[in-house]
């Protein structure tokens, strides 16, 4: 009768994280043709060094708003420009990630859309507008670009591992300097591309090995964190504690090389 009970629980949750993924994914698209049709000539100030804003980043925030409001009046809602409050079922949503890329015309960055429920990330999506590319994770459903399914690398050599390191002035150029120090010392390559959303898509799809930055923000990750665990890879426990709040340090990578990129970053990882 219990177990009865629990499976009918188990399917209702699934049904309803499977309707906000198909939500959540139409909603991307259109935010991310939104975003897209001022492609680098969107006004552009500054929130503080090196951190970028545009007019679009405002605009598109408020479309995807609308839209939640709208078909899930009751969830809770933070988005990068203008807050919000937490729930125990919560949006978290980055308009433009990648934005001084998207202000300067560089085609690479993406509209994230992440749903946790309980602290537990249930759906994910990102949306990738130079590529028309549709990012698409629930828990437990596998991880999707373009009905595509993904897979992490099955790289298992540092020295032949490519790690984005994700860098902004929320942490010291001695931290960051010392962390690509270390990176590179253990004989990977280094790259930083500037949307920490699509680097963990990456990781997502085999393109590199791992992701890592000191200090990221739960919309900056929310979404490409369920992306990488429906990929079959394994991240830190970027929620633990105050992570959906205050933001976190976050590292993602392939079973074989977590326990060696673990050591070498300094943050432990859950496998
Ligand atoms: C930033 C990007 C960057 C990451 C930073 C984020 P924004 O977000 O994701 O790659 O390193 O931590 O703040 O400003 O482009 O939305
Ligand atoms: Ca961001
Ligand atoms: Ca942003």
């Amino acid at each position: 009768m219990i177990a009865a009970l629990r499976t009918l629980i188990a399917r209702g949750a699934r049904a309803t994280a499977m309707d906000r993924l198909a939500f959540a994914s139409a909603l991307a698209r259109d935010a991310g043709k939104l975003a897209h049709s001022a492609f680098g000539q969107s006004v552009i100030s500054l929130k503080g060094r090196h951190d970028l804003v545009t007019a679009m980043d405002s605009e598109v925030e408020r479309f995807i708003r609308a839209a939640i409001a709208r078909s899930y009046p009751d969830d809770a809602l933070i988005g990068e420009e203008e807050g919000g409050s937490f729930g125990e079922r919560v949006w978290i949503i980055d308009p433009i990630d990648g934005t001084a890329n998207y202000a300067r015309g560089i085609p690479h960055y993406c509209v994230s859309i992440g749903y946790v429920e309980r602290g537990v990330p249930a759906v994910g999506v990102l949306y990738d507008p130079p590529h028309d590319w549709l990012y698409a994770a629930a828990r437990g459903d596998g991880a999707w670009r373009n009905g595509e399914r993904l897979a992490v690398s099955p790289c298992a050599e540092l020295t032949a591992a490519t790690v984005e390191c994700g860098w902004s002035t929320r942490r010291s150029t001695a931290d960051y300097t010392s962390l690509v120090g270390r990176v590179l010392g253990a004989g990977c390559a280094v790259r930083r591309a500037g949307s920490g959303a699509l680097g963990l898509a990456d990781v997502a799809a085999g393109r590199t090995e791992a992701y890592c930055e000191l200090h990221i923000n739960a919309w900056d990750c929310a979404a490409g964190i369920l992306l990488v665990h429906e990929a079959g890879g394994f991240t830190n426990d970027f929620f633990a504690g105050d992570g959906l709040a205050s933001g976190n340090s976050l590292i993602a990578t392939n079973a074989a090389l977590c326990a060696k990129l673990a050591g070498v970053t300094g943050i432990p990882i859950i496998s």
